[in-house]
């Protein structure tokens, strides 16, 4: 039986992340390798023509999967009948443009695109910000989209978890598949929180493991919590490779769930859990099955990581003030 097409929405697809992003999607990394998928490419009017070329290229793979791709400047066209819509497209921070200029900016894209979405989307939408300051963008998107149930809007940290186990992995001598649990928690920003207290090396605690608090405090935390930046100053062009296999990474962990005694990173909308005031989007350690996340409970959280998620989740809830006083939630 052929199975029916999923609609997968991508905005900002002429861009770097794009050009990373609509091959692995096509070929069927993101939902499955028996999942035709049909592709509707959102882009600014001035960049179409640069998405249309990257569409003649996906033409020109002959990939089985793909059923269709649409190349739209109309948000209300570009989601209609969406069940995955992956937020890309953002505008960057420029030369003498303040925090709040950026909000603004941001909140003229994610708004309209809320909306969008909640108009015409697939019952089942599932939506991933990428674009940059992704768990603020995620909550104005998601607070204009008031008939999709909030768990629908979700903003990407799994960069950072993967960041997290790559540097974990290299101290650690092992696999990054001998690690499990690893959590990054707040904003996707230089205040996230990587948290390797819960995490586990071959099953047994990855802090006691490692024994290093030298190393954790002065160079891992950093490291990951910087490694944007240090991307952005060693390739002089943010990270788009490795944020277009973490979208990758996200969707289909959403979709297929997380393996048994495993747990993923994922901005979410807080229930309250660990102190995260109701309503920030923000990294938590998750569990999803049947296409749903859970929030990981009753983790012991020791001074050392309430200061760090603390400050972290403080920065989200100045993002939030500065994005209700713009108007924009
Ligand atoms: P890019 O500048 O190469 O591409 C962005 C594309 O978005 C451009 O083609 C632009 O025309 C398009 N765009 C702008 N406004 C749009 C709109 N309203 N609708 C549709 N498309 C629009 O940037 P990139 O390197 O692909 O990065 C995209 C975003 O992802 C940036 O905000 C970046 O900071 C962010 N990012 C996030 C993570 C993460 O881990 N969350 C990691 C890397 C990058
Ligand atoms: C990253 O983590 O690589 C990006 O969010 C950096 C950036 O500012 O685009």
């Amino acid at each position: 039986m052929t199975r029916t097409p999923v609609t997968v929405t991508v905005t900002g697809a002429a861009g770097q992340i794009g050009y990373a992003l609509l091959f692995r999607i096509a070929s069927g990394q993101l939902l499955g390798a028996d999942v035709p998928v049909r592709l509707r490419l959102l882009e600014i009017p001035q960049a179409v023509k640069a998405a249309e070329g990257t569409a003649m290229e996906l033409d020109d793979c002959a990939f089985p999967l793909v059923s269709g791709i649409d190349i739209l400047d109309d948000a209300v066209k570009a989601f209609e009948g969406a069940n995955v819509a992956l937020l890309v497209g953002a505008r960057p921070r420029t030369k003498g443009m303040e925090r709040g200029d950026l909000l603004e900016a941001n909140g003229g894209i994610f708004k309209p695109q809320g909306e969008a979405i909640n108009a015409g989307a697939a019952d089942d939408i599932k939506v991933l910000v990428v674009g940059n300051p992704a768990n603020t963008n995620a909550l104005i998107a998601q607070s204009h989209a008031p008939d999709v149930p909030a768990s629908r809007f979700t903003a990407m940290t799994r960069l950072d978890h993967n960041r997290a186990l790559a540097q974990l992995s290299k101290k650690a001598g092992v696999s990054v598949a001998d690690i499990r649990r690893m959590t990054i928690w707040g904003n996707h920003s230089a205040t996230q929180y990587p948290d390797i207290f819960h995490a586990e090396i071959a099953g047994k605690n990855a802090a006691e493991t490692v024994n290093d608090q030298g190393w954790l405090e002065n160079d891992f935390i950093p490291t990951v919590a910087k490694r944007g930046a240090a991307i952005i100053e060693a390739r002089g062009a943010s990270s788009a490779a490795s944020a277009a296999s973490a979208a990758i990474d996200h969707v289909h962990t959403w979709v297929n769930g997380t393996a048994d005694g495993d747990w993923t990173s994922m901005a979410v909308v807080s229930d309250g859990s660990y102190g995260v005031p109701e309503g920030l989007i923000s990294s938590f350690p998750v569990t999803t099955a049947n296409g749903e996340w859970e929030i990981v409970q009753g983790l012991e959280i020791d001074a050392f990581s309430r200061a760090r998620i603390d400050a972290s989740v403080g920065e989200l809830s100045e993002e939030r003030d500065a994005v209700r006083k713009l108007g924009l939630i």
